[in-house]
Parts: structure tokens; sequence; C-alpha cells
């Protein structure tokens, strides 16, 4: 099979809509990321028990390579099935103080602060709440409400990379930096952002990094990435531990007897919190998905994605539809979204772009469009007239 190209659906040969929009939603799975998933169900069909042995070489060396593309070393990447269960595991998981304060943001997908609230009640901390959109109003004045915050004593700050409506990407590296100044942790929901922009945690100050694989990943469901930074795993408190995340925990099964005991040290890396069997199903898959953003480039993906979008925009605004994308590069992700006039049914919008082979979503009342790397900039004239009879209709 060719190597996966800019604008080429080549590995995408049974993807029904003509104009595949929702990479912010769930990615379609690409022909390589299906022959991983087929040759690892292949090989468990093949080995069963033997396979396991031969996973694990296959999973360290995914752990470094994930690492390698999120900034940090192979000891601070933990495997979940998703970004809420990262979320939750730092959420429980830190060695919090009765009173201490998270900052967690009005606007932000539900993942990144029922967690946080939960462990507010259970660990009696205080929420502190601000307004994610007002980053997109005024970022210095919204830096300037953040850094009063940090002020007045703030134990962990949580915010998404990119808001999931708007596709505003927030100031991340000078939030990590006014963290560090005022003392505080940085949590980054960065599942809107991963895939599509380069993302180096340690360059960016933030000290946990939660994703799941299945949108800009373009990955498998049900598989996501937690990273810890290294001066924070000391202090991590595993309330989630379980047998694989102890020391050795694997020698009671394969080395004799004498080896089950119950008070073997914590594995002091981020892998702690994975604490059962793990899916080399889904590991395989994100091996073979990162395989095509990796050749790519994520430089150059985001600058293909921004084209896309730039060629699209005028005509929204032409339509009436007013686009929220940032005019500033540096706050752009992948998505463009817009408003749509009060008089037009946005679930009827996306049903009758949805009919025209055009396939996009609706967050929290946004039209969102969201094209990855297989998108070509022919595609958009078609998206253009799919809009402009959907709004005659
Ligand atoms: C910002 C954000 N966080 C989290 C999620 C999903 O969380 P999970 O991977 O736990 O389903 C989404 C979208 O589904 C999202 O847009």
């Amino acid at each position: 099979m060719s190597q996966a190209s800019l604008g080429s659906r080549e590995h995408f040969p049974d993807l029904e809509a003509a104009v595949y929009l929702n990479h912010a939603a769930i990615s379609p799975l690409s022909l390589p990321v299906r022959d991983a998933i087929r040759r690892t169900t292949d090989r468990i069909a093949a080995k069963g028990m033997a396979h396991y042995h031969e996973t694990l070489d296959l999973r360290a060396a995914l752990r470094e390579r994930v690492g390698r593309f999120l900034g940090v070393g192979a000891s601070s990447v933990a495997f979940t099935s998703n970004t809420s269960q990262g979320i939750t595991a730092v959420a429980m998981g830190l060695p919090w103080r009765r009173g201490d304060r998270v900052l967690i943001f009005e606007g932000e997908f539900p993942a990144n602060v029922t967690p946080w609230l939960e462990a507010a009640r259970l660990f009696e901390l205080e929420p502190v709440w601000l307004s994610a959109h007002s980053a997109m109003e005024d970022e210095g004045r919204f830096l300037d409400q953040v850094e009063d915050e940090l002020r007045r004593g703030v134990r962990l700050l949580a915010v998404s990379a990119v808001q999931f409506q708007t596709g505003y990407a927030m100031p991340i590296r000078a939030l990590g930096a006014l963290c560090k100044r005022h003392g505080a942790e940085l949590f980054v929901d960065g599942i809107q952002a991963v895939g599509v922009m380069p993302f180096d945690c340690t360059d960016l100050g933030v000290d946990y990094l939660a994703v799941g694989c299945h949108k800009w990943l373009m990955s498998l469901e049900g598989s996501g990435i937690l990273t810890i930074a290294p001066e924070r795993l000391a202090a991590f408190e595993p309330r989630l531990a379980s047998w694989l995340s102890h020391q050795d925990g694997l020698r009671f099964l394969f080395e004799g007897a004498g080896h089950l005991r119950y008070d073997r040290p914590f594995i002091e890396e981020a892998l702690v919190l994975e604490g059962g069997m793990q899916s080399m199903v889904h590991n395989a898959a994100l091996d073979a998905a990162l395989d095509a953003l990796e050749s790519l480039g994520l430089d150059a993906i985001n600058a293909h994605v921004n084209r896309w979008n730039d060629a699209l925009e005028p005509h929204l605004n032409r339509l009436g539809l007013q686009s929220v994308r940032s005019s500033r590069l540096d706050s752009r992700s992948g998505s463009l979204s817009c408003r749509i006039p009060d008089h037009v049914a946005i679930t009827d919008l996306v049903q009758a772009l949805d009919s025209a082979g055009v396939a996009v979503s609706s967050p929290d009342g946004h039209l969102r469009f969201a094209p990855h790397w297989p998108n070509h900039l022919d595609e958009v004239p078609r998206v253009v007239e799919a809009l402009e009879s959907a709004l005659e209709g």
C-alpha cells in the first residue's frame, strides 16, 4: 500500500461520506490501522496466551514512541481506555489537602469537569470557575483573570488544549508558565489537539495530559493515553492501583511458588495507573495510526487542514454562518466552527448536509467542520453547494 499522503483518501476506501469532516468527533479507520487490528486478532487467535509474551515488548516500544510523540519519557506514559479514565486517575490520585483550590472552566467538555467536581466532593476541595470562552474574546484579560486566581492559591488548573465547540486553541504555553510561576499544576485534556497540531508536554509546561485516540489520532475508540511529568510522579498516590501496579507483579504467574505477595512496592512510573490487562488490539491500532501522522508530520498536517478551512471560511460568512475561528494563527486548531442564524434548525442542517454526503457535527449548537490529512481542497465546493441548498431548502 502506498504511504499516507495529504489530501488522499486512498487509505479509506470504504468511507461512505463523500466529504468526511468529523475528525473532531470520531475518525474513520485507515487500511493500515485495520490491517494492524486484524493481524493482532489473528495472532491472538493463533497463539492465545503465548501472544501475551510477544505483546510486552511491543507495548514497551509503543510507550517509548508515544512518549517521543508527546515530548515525555516512556516512564511518563500510561495507556488508558479514554480521556475520562486519564482525568479520573489524576483527579483521584493527587495528594490533595482539604481546601485545595482547583481551577476549572465554564464551557469545557464535561469530561474535564465531572472528575474534578467528584474529587472536590471526596477530598473537600474548592472548585473555582472561570469562563473558557472569555479566552476567545480577550486572551490577555483571560490570562490576567487566571493569574488573579493563581495568586489566591490554586493547586491545579484543568483545561482543554482546544475547546470542543469553537475549536479555539487555548494558550497552553502561557498557562504553563503562569502555573509554574505560582506553584500550581497544569492538567490538559488534549483530545481535540493531539494528532492535528504539535504538542510537546515538556516544552509547554504540561504536568498531566489525557487524550482519547479516536479523534485526531485516528485510532480506535476505547483507547487513550495519559502522561504524567516525571517530577509529579513521586508525589502521586495511585489510589486506583491494582495487581499490575506492583513491581514484579507477574512473577507469581511465571516463576513458580513463593512469589504471591501483596506488599510489593508500586511501580514508580505512570503505568502504575494501568492496573490490569491492557488491550493489545488498541495498542497495535495506535501504533499504525501514528505511522501516518509521523510520516506526514504534524506541522504539515496542521497547515494542510488550515488551508482547507481557509478555503471554506469566506463562504460560511457569505452564507450568514458566522465563523468563530480565531483570526490569530496560534489560536487555531483543526476545527472550523460557526454559529448559525436563529431561524435555522441546526439538527435539520446537519441532516441535510449528511444527505448530501457531507458529514459534520453540531457540538453545543455550533456547526463544526473538522477536516484531517485525507481531506482534499477539491471537496470545498461540494460542501459550499450542500450548504447553499440546505439553507435554501
Ligand atoms: C474536549 C473533550 N474531552 C473529552 C472528550 C471525550 O472523552 P472520552 O475520551 O473520555 O470519551 C471529548 C469528545 O468526545 C472532548 O471533545
